[in-house]
């Protein structure tokens, strides 16, 4: 099989990574389907699979995993996954999913009543619901009308934090039916400027598109992992700013959330002192064993590098937007600063085009009227150019 683009180089220039190698060891069924749905559920890698089935094995007899085994897992996985947004471990809590972070802002943000909360018409739900929620403390969600190709409207959206009621925006870093990615410094400066809160739903970006959350800074970011993290189902994260974590009284509580619970000696010596860290949102007990699948897989994308995987995501977008440029077909995403590794395109005939993918075994997804393609850095150009193929005869 050839291969091109094998070579991904990560930004420090300190690893590659040869995606043939990549997919015998890793996703050895990339032989036989194509996958192009990370968008909806990443594959674990084989590392990956490896580790939770030993991990599990030890579960069987849990005296095979001790308390400091487990405990000190956790510290690399605050560890790992602030490295890879640009956090401190401190500013990380560990989290079942993105919801739970998106609600944790929802209900500890120091809200009044007739706050306004700020979003985008069409964000994922997940971004919606927590807010609406809070309907009944008097606080307004404010759906701001996307652009006419169905974009978040930043010009907007920074037109409507000069309103002082807006106390609140919160917005996905990559948006999940076009794969649009807002302009995270823009919104930075702007939420800064006017002291509103900047929530950030960032499952559909982490893993795929570059994040430094000390260059674009943001008060809470949720990010499950079984999407672009290429991690269990039950791992993920939420961060807190650092200057705003002792802000922050968590509604639903750990019993490890308090200090002084790490000696398990003394238990009953109840000292209702939250954490001075990001610990204090954690709801202990976890699923451990998938955070110890999701520590595997952020090693191997923290060894390639976020910004190679961005580059390589681009060039494989090229068959497909050249394709649809050739066919007068409509492309929901946006290409240049914008674009992630998400492409939408909107053929006359989507459920046509749909059935004819899945009948040629390319896994996609159909979200609000396109076509979703999300390829991850496993995938090749001669998988996009076959979907190509596909689609121009369907
Ligand atoms: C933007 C966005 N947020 C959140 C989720 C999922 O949220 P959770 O991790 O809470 O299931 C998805 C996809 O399922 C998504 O696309």
């Amino acid at each position: 099989m050839t291969i091109r683009g094998e070579v991904l180089r990560s930004a420090q220039g300190d690893s590659t990574l040869d995606v043939a190698s990549l997919r015998a060891a890793e996703f050895p069924w990339t032989s036989e389907t194509t996958y192009l749905n990370n968008a909806s559920v990443g594959p674990l890698p084989e590392r990956t699979r490896v580790v939770l089935e030993a991990f599990n094995r030890k579960r069987a007899a849990p005296f095979q995993l001790p308390d400091r085994d487990i405990f000190a897992m956790t510290v690399e996985s605050r560890r790992l996954v602030a490295e890879l947004i640009g956090a401190s471990p401190e500013e990380i809590g560990l989290a079942i999913n993105t919801g739970f972070g998106l609600s944790l802002a929802a209900r500890a943000l120091p809200l009044r009543r007739g706050d306004i909360v700020l979003t985008s018409d069409r964000e994922f739900p997940a971004n919606v619901y927590p807010w609406m929620m809070l309907k009944d403390r008097g606080i307004e969600l404010e759906l701001v009308p996307t652009t006419a190709e169905g974009w978040p409207d930043e010009d907007r959206l920074l037109e409507r934090l000069r309103d002082p009621r807006v106390r609140v925006l919160a917005i996905s870093l990559v948006q999940f039916s076009n794969g649009y990615t807002v302009d995270l410094e823009r919104l930075s400066a702007a939420t800064r400027a006017s002291g509103a809160y900047l929530v950030v739903d960032a499952i559909q970006g982490v893993g795929q598109v570059p994040l430094d959350v000390k260059q674009a800074p943001v008060d809470v970011l949720a990010c499950g992992g079984q999407k672009w993290l290429l991690s269990p189902w039950g791992s993920g994260f939420v961060y807190v700013r650092r200057d705003l974590i002792p802000e922050l009284r968590p509604a639903i509580t750990g019993w490890m959330a308090f200090e002084g619970t790490d000696d398990f000696t003394r238990l009953t010596h109840y000292d209702d002192t939250l954490r001075g860290n990001a610990r204090r949102f954690e709801l202990i007990t976890l699923p451990y064993q998938d955070f110890a699948g999701m520590n595997e897989s952020l090693k191997l994308l923290l060894g390639t590098g976020v910004s190679a995987i961005a580059e390589h995501l681009r060039t494989l977008h090229a068959p497909v937007l050249e394709w649809a440029a050739r066919r007068n077909v409509r492309v929901v995403s946006p290409v240049g600063d914008r674009a992630s590794g998400i492409i939408c395109v909107a053929p006359s005939d989507i459920g046509g085009a749909f059935r004819a993918l899945k009948a040629a075994r390319v896994i996609c997804g159909m979200r609000e009227g396109g076509i979703r393609l999300s390829p991850h850095f496993y995938n090749t150009v001669e998988e996009m150019e076959r979907v190509v193929d596909i689609l121009e005869v369907s």
